[in-house]
């Protein structure tokens, strides 16, 4: 295990924001037996949704209820995480990797079009928040059944409509930008709910007690990911943890309903997350403003789009400086991620993966993910933009 010196002042890479007054009010309604109101999140996602105990067990269970032979073929973008392709797997099927648009970071139509043959589902994910160009991937699929994996994108919109009604099914993880500990929500827009609510009825339920015991491990989680907790000790266990990556996301494939707890948090945030999205906007906006003067490609939202910003990626011309700048950056207190930057080659060894994605190997190479989620400070951001201007100069 390698030791690296503590930092309290360390600014987290990600925000995880589960407060203790989101477990107190996941807590109560579980012991008070409150029934869960869905009528706000149906108001937005229509009416046939449904929840399991994460995102990638929502894509599992969707997957499962579309009865297809075993070894069926899903297309997925190869620059993804690899639990996506757990998830196809643990369905008894065959992933199929699709390259990205390098502008976008999302599924490339043009990629698709050349492999549209050899599919029988299609996965879209809008990357970072950035919805990918549903237009155009549902013309070449000419049908197709498209999924969208909506575990960045909560509240992007695509042409005026938010992703996750924009394909004939979608899922959400309640483990990132909402920060409800665990959990997932699928949504159904076009037929099949049957044999999605037979799949979730068949699901173990968690016991109460175990409920309890994951979300106070969600909470603990979160307030490590705070300073001065982060720096002093959590960046050093997750970069031990980091390396054995492949190993871990396998275990952590457990498959249940969702924790009632996580449920009733949800529910509470969704209500006002909307403007926490805009915060994250202004922030990204800001930072954009400042790094402008740099060598770096940096976000930019597309037209007809409205992007989330759940995460802000960088590009450098090359994988050397970008692992210079993520050093210098550690360094200076700036926890960044280089994203996904293993998952090409995880995809080799593991999921079949055999070429054909030039894109999204360079990608994996070349991008950071910066801080610039909306619980930062002016100052934060100030420091942030500084740093990175500073390494990059
Ligand atoms: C793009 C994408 N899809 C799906 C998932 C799975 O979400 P969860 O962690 O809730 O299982 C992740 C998370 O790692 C992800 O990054």
């Amino acid at each position: 295990m390698s030791c690296i010196k503590p930092t309290p002042g360390l600014i987290p890479r990600f925000n995880l924001d589960l407060k203790f007054s989101d477990l107190t009010h996941g807590v109560n309604s579980l012991v008070k037996g409150i029934k869960s109101d869905l009528s706000f999140v149906k108001s937005i996602f229509g009416e046939t949704i449904f929840f399991t105990n994460s995102g990638r067990v929502s894509l599992y269970i969707l997957l499962k209820s579309l009865r297809l032979p075993k070894g069926a073929k899903v297309g997925v973008p190869l620059y993804s995480c690899t639990v996506v392709f757990d998830a196809i797997l643990k369905a008894g099927l065959k992933p199929c990797f699709i390259d990205i648009d390098i502008d976008n970071y999302t599924l490339d139509p043009k990629d698709l079009e050349e492999k549209i043959s050899d599919l029988d589902v299609i996965i879209v994910i809008h990357t970072f928040g950035r919805p990918a160009d549903m237009d155009l991937i549902k013309n070449v699929a000419d049908g197709l059944y498209i999924i969208e994996d909506c575990a960045h994108s909560l509240f992007s919109k695509y042409k005026g409509e938010i992703t996750g009604k924009l394909g004939d099914a979608s899922f959400f993880s309640f483990a990132k930008y909402i920060s409800a500990g665990e959990g997932g929500m699928i949504v159904i827009n076009n037929g099949g709910g049957e044999e999605v609510e037979k799949e979730i009825t068949s699901l173990k339920s968690k016991f109460y007690l175990n409920e309890l015991k994951d979300a106070l491990f969600g909470y603990i989680k979160s307030c490590l990911y705070h300073r001065p907790w982060f720096g002093l000790f959590a960046y050093s266990l997750g970069s031990n943890l980091e390396s054995r990556v492949d190993i871990m996301n396998k275990r952590t494939f457990k498959i249940s309903k969702i924790n009632r707890i996580s449920l009733y948090i949800f529910l509470r945030k969704i209500k006002i997350f909307k403007e926490l999205v805009e915060r994250q906007r202004m922030n990204s906006f800001l930072l954009t403003q400042e790094l402008k003067d740099t060598h770096l490609i940096l976000p930019h939202e597309k037209e007809e789009t409205y992007w989330n910003y759940y995460l802000f990626p960088v590009r450098f011309d090359n994988k050397n400086e970008r692992d210079r700048v993520w050093k210098s950056l550690r360094k200076m207190n700036v926890d960044t991620a280089r994203l996904y930057s293993m998952t090409p080659a995880f995809a080799r060894k593991f999921y079949g993966y055999s070429g054909g994605c030039q894109n999204s190997e360079n990608l994996s190479d070349t991008v950071l993910i910066i801080p610039n989620y909306y619980s930062l400070s002016k100052d934060d951001l100030m420091t942030i933009a500084k740093s990175v201007r500073k390494v990059c100069s």
